[in-house]
């Protein structure tokens, strides 16, 4: 689906009350109609419905960072993935290394969250992945990252509805990223993988890069072939920056540099 390339996703982590999200939804929409790309944003949870709501009709693409396994049930202070739904909200982020690191989740457990967010209708899946520095220095990435695949991935998932995103844990919020000749190879390697372990077509699946990503080098970074888009953290949290990374990547919008 060459049209809704490329992908650039906001990850706001946990930032933003109620006035900086309206704010930033804001400003957002300002920009006018998307002419080309797919813009996303992926506020907390608290936030969810309202930035849904103020960006319906928009073409903005508006999703959770997580979401529980199950469907329902005594899991305190968990969000399910028919809850997200019911937001407005079309989109979940699963996988993320700050949970997957900082919160001790395994490539079944996220697995299990992709089920459960297919099961709900959610329209789109962002699964990262992504290896430690340890695992970077001791050249496991490739491996790491095949593990990863198959372990968090349904193999049956419509690839429509898939974006992967990889982010090297030691990129994110660090101001350091991988060389574009390593970028350019993980996502080559990534495209051949997911063919190998989806029953759909794989190839087609959306590859994101993640970690670090800036308005300054995201024309070199989304310039790199089998790079579909970026999921990017703290640089989403500034429209002009966001949007920066959305154009230098081909995207456009109907009032450019509103
Ligand atoms: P930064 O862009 O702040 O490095 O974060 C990347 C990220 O984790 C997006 O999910």
């Amino acid at each position: 689906m060459p049209g809704r390339r490329p992908l650039v996703f906001g990850n706001w982590k946990m930032n933003g009350l109620g006035q900086d999200t309206r704010a930033l939804s804001d400003r957002l929409k300002a920009f006018g109609p998307i002419t080309r790309g797919t813009l996303g944003v992926f506020p907390p949870f608290t936030q969810l419905q309202a930035v849904a709501e103020k960006l319906r009709g928009s073409g903005i693409v508006v999703g959770a960072q997580d979401c529980h396994e199950a469907a329902n049930g005594a899991y305190t202070g968990s969000v399910s993935a028919a809850m997200v739904a019911d937001t407005g909200a079309t989109a979940v982020i699963l996988g993320h290394s700050e949970r997957r690191h900082g919160l001790g989740e395994s490539d079944a457990l996220v697995n299990a969250k992709a089920k459960s967010a297919l099961d709900a209708g959610l329209a789109l899946l962002v699964i990262c992945i992504g290896e430690t520095e340890s695992e970077y220095l001791d050249k496991q990435t490739l491996a790491v990252l095949d593990r990863q695949v198959e372990g968090s991935i349904p193999a049956d998932i419509d690839p429509d509805r898939l974006v992967v995103a990889y982010e090297p844990v030691w990129a994110i919020g660090t101001g350091r990223t991988p060389s574009r000749e390593e970028i350019a190879s993980v996502h080559a390697h990534l495209r051949g993988r997911l063919a190998a372990h989806l029953k759909g077509d794989g190839r087609s699946v959306a590859i994101q890069y993640g970690g670090s990503v800036k308005g300054a080098n995201a024309p070199v970074i989304l310039g790199i072939a089998d790079v579909d888009g970026a999921l990017v953290g703290g640089a989403s949290l500034d429209p002009v920056d966001f949007a920066k990374i959305f154009t230098a990547g081909g995207g456009s919008f109907a009032a450019p540099g509103s």
